[in-house]
């Protein structure tokens, strides 16, 4: 059991819920880990100088909140963080990646080069001409070129703001140039973000899978993360709403589009519900629109019905080129300043040169057209997943190169990534997008978009397939 103990007077309000905040943030950080005893009631009580009525309220909020289970005639447990997204609904060609895109060293004797399917990495689909012929123009205007290699200001120059709201606005985001910051790409935009909007030891929420870059970002400035609940559709409201009122989080991180990895996408009904939480609760929600670059149909973004609380982040990693480096903050007034004032001490600005070939693609329309491509090559790689894995069941969206694939028992997903890596494929095991220590979902993401032509998906997929179909049993050594 343990003898770790709230402190009273660090929370205001009742003293139930200031017991409950108590073991909230404890548990939420790690100081009390899954399967912790939590003192008896009566012990607890005499401990606090409270009556048994208030550790039992205290006790229940936490039950409630899903962050303990009470085990009737035994005690109370600090619950596995919930992550269970077995209740997803299921949804059930000619292109090559350049030859410079080496394959993968063999792993072991008699197993023919890796099969990538891991890495979250978009199509080509003729970006690299694009690049070029733009690069040709830049090269003939001696004036443009002079003018890039200066600094500029912290925030891009006005054309690449504007090529930016332009962007932003695609996915029904703003349309003033004044709000929007340009950055190295999503994942720095994320970093800004985070540090304008919050200080060391602040609790910011996300979903309990998420994005692998916030959970390496959150540990390096010292945030606590902490993951709420989803299902088919992303965060579950009541979750965060039961969450918020205990650890009362500064910041939200959410992939409403296309997340990764599960690939849900939230209703609109969903999206009200999250963001008037977020306002009531006054939590400030950083809205990351990478994955939902890719739809035709964009749903309403939280950003849009939270003027005051949404800043979204976006880039064209996943549409088009992730070596482009080069990403879109929208930010309410409240926030633009600051946000700024992180990148100039970040990298004094982003790179001018990649943010005039992003609104040359942009202004032209050729994003548009590269997305377009995108989307076609997609639709062909489900058709092979639909044929490859026929009969397995595994989740994606409408647009999305990524394949969510639950496990039947008695695989887990790092020992099925495991036993696809030796037979040559790479997977990435749901370990990968758990927040915090909670056990692991039994699921691995496939993304389509790693092979490099589709002969090898297709043989890809067909190994995944025969390995699930084999079960584990063959795969144990001493
Ligand atoms: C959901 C999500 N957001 C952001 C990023 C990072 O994007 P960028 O390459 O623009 O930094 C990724 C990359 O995998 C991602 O999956």
């Amino acid at each position: 059991m343990t003898t770790w103990l709230p402190t009273l007077a660090a929370h205001g309000g009742p003293k139930y819920q200031a017991i409950a905040r108590g073991y909230a943030r404890a548990i939420s950080n790690g100081e009390l880990p899954p399967g912790e005893r939590l003192p008896a009631h009566r012990v607890l009580a005499r401990k606090l100088n409270v009556t048994t009525g208030t550790v039992s309220r205290a006790y229940g909020e936490l039950e409630r909140a899903g962050l303990v289970i009470a085990r009737v005639g035994d005690g109370t447990y600090v619950a596995e963080p919930r992550h269970d997204a077995s209740h997803l609904n299921i949804t059930s060609a000619s292109w090559t990646r350049p030859e410079s895109d080496k394959p993968m060293p063999p792993l072991s004797p008699g197993v023919g080069p890796l099969i990538d399917l891991g890495q979250n990495v978009p199509n080509a689909v003729g970006d690299a001409r694009s690049l070029g012929s733009i690069l040709r123009e830049l090269a003939a205007d001696e004036r443009l070129i002079g003018e890039l290699l200066q600094y500029q200001p912290v925030a891009g120059q006005r054309s690449h703001r504007e090529a930016g709201a332009r962007w932003l606005a695609r996915m029904g985001c703003g349309g003033e140039p004044e709000s929007v910051l340009v950055t190295q790409g999503a994942q720095h935009a994320l970093a800004c973000v985070l540090r304008a909007v919050l200080r060391p030891g602040d609790t910011v929420f996300a979903e309990a899978l998420s994005y692998p870059g916030i959970i390496a970002l959150a540990r390096q400035l010292r945030l606590n993360l902490v993951g709420i609940e989803i299902d088919n559709e992303g965060l579950i409201p009541a979750a965060l709403d039961r969450a918020s009122e205990l650890l009362n989080p500064r910041a939200l991180f959410c992939v409403p589009t296309l997340h990764n990895p599960t690939t849900a996408t939230m209703s609109d009904t969903r999206r009200r519900a999250i963001a008037e939480i977020a306002a009531r609760r006054n939590i400030v929600v950083i809205e990351d629109l990478v994955p939902a670059a890719m739809l035709a149909q964009q749903p309403q973004p939280l950003a849009s019905l939270l003027p005051e609380h949404g800043i979204v982040i976006s880039s064209f990693s996943k549409a088009v080129a992730p070596g482009m480096r080069i990403g879109y903050v929208h930010a309410p007034p409240e926030w633009v300043g600051k946000i700024v004032a992180v990148i100039r001490s970040d990298c004094w600005m982003a790179a001018p040169l990649g943010a005039e070939i992003a609104t040359r693609w942009i202004e032209r329309g050729e994003i548009d057209r590269l997305i377009a491509l995108q989307r076609d090559r997609i639709h062909e790689q489900h058709v092979i997943a639909a044929s490859e894995l026929a009969g397995i069941p595994y989740h994606t969206g409408s647009a999305s190169a990524h394949l969510w694939m639950p496990l039947a028992e008695p695989w887990r997903g790092a020992e099925f990534a495991s036993a696809l890596r030796q037979a040559g494929v790479l997977v990435k095991p749901g370990d990968s997008f758990v927040i915090g220590r909670g056990s692991a979902p039994h699921a691995v993401r496939i993304s389509m978009s790693g092979a490099r032509n589709p002969g090898l998906l297709r043989e890809g997929l067909a190994i995944i397939a025969r390995t699930l179909l084999n079960g584990p049993e063959g795969q144990y050594s001493a």
